[in-house]
């Protein structure tokens, strides 16, 4: 079964569990799924239930897809990512987000956790994503293009909607929020950066570091969608922190803010509709 067949028999599941179409994507990061819990009207689907779907193993992430709405929008949230370092295949990464499309979304908002690399950053804070650095080596259009799902060459010179920037800064700066934006660099991990690595990104004008996102960001251009992204910034990057870095201060982080982030959220999400 062809990679276009594989994504028809998802979304065809999915309609058969819930006909709505879905117009905004919501990727939930590392200790940001509480916000597929604000979904009203949801119908919610365990990854291992839908055809093709690898299941989210990361302690933070729940593995399911919540439809419904937020607001007057129509969503669909993936409560949980699948990772590259959890050995999957850059293409069962993607997978999900090209299923969305495939219900019929045309935005998507990213969202995850990074290690804020910007002095100026603290952690706790919101980072809106305004470009990436791909660092991974890897790219998830590699291989045979079908022209159903995009084109063989995507532009990437706007990949993070400019308009969708300016909504998400506004709704911080009314929530008393500094509108922070940069550049997230996209590493595979699992391991956290060493000090020399992150005054690396630092020269190469990354202002957060992750290991998600910059392949969902390539994929979402691919099909056309409108793309926005949020970092929340739940540790300062390794040098810059005095403490050693783990999980539990990443989940801990993504806990404290999540009051905000799930109001940030409200007011993003229908105005990406
Ligand atoms: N580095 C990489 N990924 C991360 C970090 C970090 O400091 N914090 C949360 N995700």
């Amino acid at each position: 079964m062809d990679l276009y067949e594989r994504i028809t028999e998802a979304a065809g599941f999915i309609k058969s569990r819930d006909p709505r179409i879905p117009q905004v994507g919501v990727v939930l990061g590392s200790g940001l799924g509480i916000f597929a819990e604000s979904v009203a009207e949801p119908v919610i689907l365990p990854y291992v239930d839908i055809p093709h779907f690898k299941k989210a193993g990361v302690a933070g992430h729940a593995g399911r897809l919540v439809l419904g709405r937020v607001g007057p929008a129509s969503v669909a949230v993936l409560q949980g990512r699948i990772h590259y370092y959890e050995g999957h295949e850059i293409g069962e990464v993607v997978f999900p987000l090209r299923v969305l499309a495939g219900l019929g979304i045309r935005s998507l908002l990213l969202t995850n956790a990074a290690g804020g690399i910007n002095r100026e950053f603290k952690s706790g804070d919101l980072m809106i994503i305004r470009d990436h650095l791909n660092l991974t080596g890897l790219n998830p259009l590699r291989g045979v293009n079908d022209e159903r799902l995009g084109p063989r060459f995507p532009d990437m010179s706007a990949a993070y909607d400019p308009a969708f920037q300016e909504i998400i800064a506004a709704a911080l700066v009314a929530d008393g929020r500094p509108a922070r934006r940069g550049v997230y660099a996209g590493l595979i991990g699992p391991s956290y950066e060493t000090p020399a690595e992150i005054r690396m990104l630092a020269t190469l004008g990354a202002d957060a570091v992750g290991m998600s996102t910059v392949s969902e960001a390539i994929c979402a251009r691919h099909l056309g969608l409108r793309l926005a992204g949020i970092s929340c910034i739940t540790n300062l990057a390794a040098g810059i922190s005095a403490t050693p870095l783990s999980h539990r201060e990443v989940t801990e982080t993504g806990e404290r803010v999540e009051a905000d982030f799930i109001r940030l959220l409200n007011q993003v999400v229908p105005r990406m509709a």
